[in-house]
């Protein structure tokens, strides 16, 4: 993993606008395929991709995007739908194709049929090129509560009581969170070719620790990133004041930049 501490809100959302840049450049005119997640975290980042869209030109054209997960029960159209999230915090506001923008569908009468044809329709594209990820507070990644297995595909799952209350900021009251949610599985998420995780905040302390330094367990998904090789963490100070490592960290990536190394790994 590659761990990075940001300084503030804006220079983690520009380290990982600078990584969907580089993919977006990297694959060129083969379009690049990219994993969206939806939720405050990558916000931040979403909006600087914006910005260089319309003021250095930086092109999604020819991209496709396949987002996490969705909420079971909810029309695309819905204001707390996450395709509308994703269109009203990035794809309708740069060049990538609202055809190529792909979510589980919500309203989808057989739901478990539907989260298997996702999970083709992702590999039939060719798979993802960069995952960019969130992290629940309980160690969640995508809707992969804890006691998830390890390898699962995208699939249908019960939403914690945690996650439903986290989530509940969104709707006008817990009660209207809908319970289920279709979700890329952890086995998908790994077949991304690279993975930014991004996270802020003191909620986010403890699963950020359990993420970088804890045992790989289904107790807290999210660890299973560990064993994916091209992994970059962005977090803010307080989602990494529980990092026994934080200082060593610190150090790692001084010295990267001060040797200009790309991608120095602990
Ligand atoms: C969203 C998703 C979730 C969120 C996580 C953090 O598509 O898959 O795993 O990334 O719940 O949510 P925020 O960023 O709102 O704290």
């Amino acid at each position: 993993m590659e761990i990075h501490i940001a300084a503030d809100a804006e220079a983690g959302a520009r380290t990982v606008a600078d990584v969907v840049e580089q993919t977006l450049r990297e694959t060129g005119e083969l379009g690049t395929v990219l994993g969206l997640a939806t939720g405050d975290s990558p916000v931040p980042a979403y909006t600087e991709l914006i910005r260089r869209h319309r003021e250095e030109g930086l092109s999604f054209a020819g991209s496709r995007a396949f987002l996490l997960d969705e909420y079971v029960g909810l029309p695309a159209g819905h204001d707390q739908s996450y395709h509308r999230f994703i269109r009203e915090q990035l794809t309708s506001h740069v060049d990538i194709d609202d055809a190529a923008v792909l979510s589980p569908d919500g309203a989808a009468a057989d739901p478990v049929a539907e989260a298997a044809a996702y999970d083709r329709r992702i590999g039939e594209a060719g798979g993802v090129d960069l995952q960019i990820l969130g992290i629940g507070s309980n160690g969640h990644i995508a809707f992969n509560e804890p006691g998830s297995s390890l390898v699962s595909r995208t699939r249908v799952v019960a939403l914690t009581p945690r996650t439903i209350e986290d989530n509940s900021r969104y709707f006008e009251s817990p009660d209207e969170v809908p319970v289920r949610a279709l979700t890329q599985g952890l086995g998908t998420i790994l077949e991304a070719r690279r993975i930014v995780l991004t996270a802020s905040g003191e909620g986010k302390a403890a699963a950020v620790a359990r993420l970088v330094e804890g045992s790989v367990s289904a107790r807290w998904p999210a660890t299973i990133l560990q064993m994916h090789p091209e992994v970059l963490v962005v977090v803010d100070e307080a989602a990494a004041s529980q990092l026994e490592l934080a200082d060593y960290y610190r150090y790692a990536r001084d010295l990267e930049v001060e040797h200009a190394v790309a991608g120095q790994r602990v």
